[in-house]
């Protein structure tokens, strides 16, 4: 159901920005859903789909990502990126140091980055994104749609039982509520920015920042992608934003997978 949109403020309409259209529901099953039947329609990239609450959001790897109403952040955005379909990966890095700077704006010095894409408030995830992309007839990218869910006012009760030793908010983290529309804000505008950054000058430029929030850099980590198990040191991630993993006699470049960080939550 689409209501007043409490984002129009931000809404910018500026051709091809972030931001440019915000269209917002009371309650979706996913934004990534509506996104694609957006882009589909040929929605200009900067268009964004934001949901008060989603009943079936969605995680990497075919995971949910709860979504309660009233609380936290959950939006997808339309990019139509002039990059090849094996950089898409890029986007959500790009899109974590966005998110983490405007966390870090109302939590200084408590937000780090976990590779790929989870965002994490004193070693708690707090955000996750994920970046789908959407080929044309001939196998080339034709948009992504980039999702980012953000934990914001969400209570220690309200988060499920099983995810409570590893899952935090911001107001959990800094001891107060924050006000969500004025974090979307930050995060748009910071996303714009970063996106047009990697798309002019590349991702080189976003790396130093990422690795600014970095929480895994010279730790100690086991990557699991499918059957394939390393444990090595992380060196932090190349140019082109793959995991730099020591394993001792060489450095592997990670192109994919799941980590987790010994002594902590992942
Ligand atoms: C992850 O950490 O696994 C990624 C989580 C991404 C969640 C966001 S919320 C907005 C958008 N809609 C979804 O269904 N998923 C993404």
């Amino acid at each position: 159901m689409s209501s007043a949109n409490p984002y129009q403020s931000l809404e910018n309409g500026k051709p091809g920005r972030i931001g440019c259209r915000i269209h917002y529901f009371e309650e979706l099953d996913s934004t990534q859903q509506t996104a694609r039947a957006l882009a589909a329609e040929g929605a200009a990239q900067g268009t964004v789909v934001i949901a008060e609450r989603q009943t079936a959001g969605r995680g990497r790897l075919g995971r949910s990502w709860h979504s309660p109403a009233g609380v936290n952040l959950y939006a997808t955005t339309i990019l139509r990126p002039p990059i090849a379909l094996a950089e898409v990966p890029r986007l959500s890095l790009m899109a974590g140091v966005a998110a983490a700077q405007a966390l870090e704006r109302e939590a200084p010095g408590l937000v780090t980055l976990k590779w790929p894409n989870d965002v994490w408030l004193k070693g708690r995830k707090c955000g996750g994104i994920i970046a789908e992309a959407l080929t044309n007839s001939g196998q080339e990218l034709d948009c992504v749609l980039l999702g980012i869910g953000l934990n914001l006012n969400l209570d220690e009760g309200d988060i499920p039982p099983e995810l409570r030793d590893k899952a935090t908010s911001l107001r959990i983290a800094v001891g107060r509520p924050c006000d969500r529309i004025a974090i979307a804000n930050s995060l748009f505008t910071l996303l714009d920015y970063r996106y047009m950054e990697i798309v002019t000058r590349g991702f080189a430029v976003v790396r130093p920042q990422w690795e600014r929030f970095s929480a895994l850099t010279g730790k100690r980590v086991t990557v699991v992608d499918g059957a394939r198990r390393e444990t090595g040191v992380v060196r932090g991630i190349d140019a082109e934003g793959a995991l730099l993993l020591d394993v001792g006699n060489v450095v592997r470049r990670i192109l994919a997978g799941d980590v987790s960080l010994e002594g902590a939550y992942d």
